[in-house]
């Protein structure tokens, strides 16, 4: 049984069909590729799937159990963590507090006993480990604010990996990002991989082909080809798109 499984999922927005027909499996420890061009629905896809958009028609499956229609609550709770695009941190809390926050034992006690619960020294030396496995180590007090943007890309993940997920989703991971930061967010990423699932939708396709087990090219809200990536670079779309020469 694959970990995780849309099939056919259907997302409107007034008259415009935004994903008309997307299948997606992801296995578990995983790693797999979305790509396609901007407007194509890549992030629609991610809000469907992790709760925040009802689809219009379609089935979402974790473990083989339907998870359609229960809130990004609920969903994280399950195991499914996600990054945005956008970047979701508290600018004015350090580093470390971002992580502890998201703690499943901090959250759960909720918002306002956060700073009690927080107190405990093992929430700090758990979330101490998760920074430094994102590589930001020696960074834990720096107000979030004052991290450089691969930094905070970085602490984003260590977010995510707070709640212990076993499927991440990450999009677009390398958008604003340099060369440097690039290459260290691959690192990043490829420590983690097979320790959990991890989905990314990325344009950057030397980025992606080198870390993907398995890549769906989304376009018109469809996958139009899915494959390996030695499979895809022989995709014509994939040729035509010159994203194939990587
Ligand atoms: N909340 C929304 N309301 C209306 N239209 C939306 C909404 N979210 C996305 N869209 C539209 O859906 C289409 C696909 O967007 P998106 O999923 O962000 O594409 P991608 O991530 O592939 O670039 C776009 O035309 C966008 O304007
Ligand atoms: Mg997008």
């Amino acid at each position: 049984m694959p970990l995780f499984e849309a099939r056919a999922l259907q997302k409107r927005f007034g008259a415009q069909v935004v994903l008309q027909d997307v299948s997606l499996r992801v296995d578990h420890g995983e790693l797999c590729g979305i790509m396609g061009p901007n407007g194509a629905g890549k992030t629609t896809c991610f809000n469907v799937l992790t709760g925040r958009y009802k689809p219009d028609g379609g089935e979402v499956l974790f473990e083989g159990r339907s998870i359609g229609g229960r809130t990004p609550r609920e969903i994280a709770r399950l195991g499914i963590s996600r990054s945005f695009q956008v970047m979701n941190l508290f600018d004015e809390y350090s580093a470390i507090d971002n992580v502890v926050i998201a703690l499943p034992q901090v959250r759960r006690h909720g918002w306002s006993m956060w700073r009690d619960l927080a107190r405990q020294q093992s929430a700090y030396d758990e979330a101490a480990e998760l920074l430094a496995r994102v590589g930001l180590a020696g960074k834990e007090r720096a107000a979030s604010r004052r991290l450089s943007y691969g930094e905070r890309r970085a602490l984003e993940i260590g977010v995510a990996l707070a709640a212990r997920p076993r499927l991440l989703f990450l999009d677009e991971p390398t958008a604003g990002l340099g060369v440097e930061g690039t290459a260290r967010l691959f690192d990043l990423i490829e420590s983690l991989k097979r320790q959990l699932a991890i989905v990314i939708i990325e344009h950057d396709m030397h980025f992606l082909f080198r870390l993907a087990d398995r890549i769906s090219v989304i376009h018109w809200g469809q996958v139009i080809a899915e494959g390996t990536p030695a499979a895809l670079r022989a995709n014509p779309w994939v040729q035509r798109s010159s994203l194939g020469r990587t």
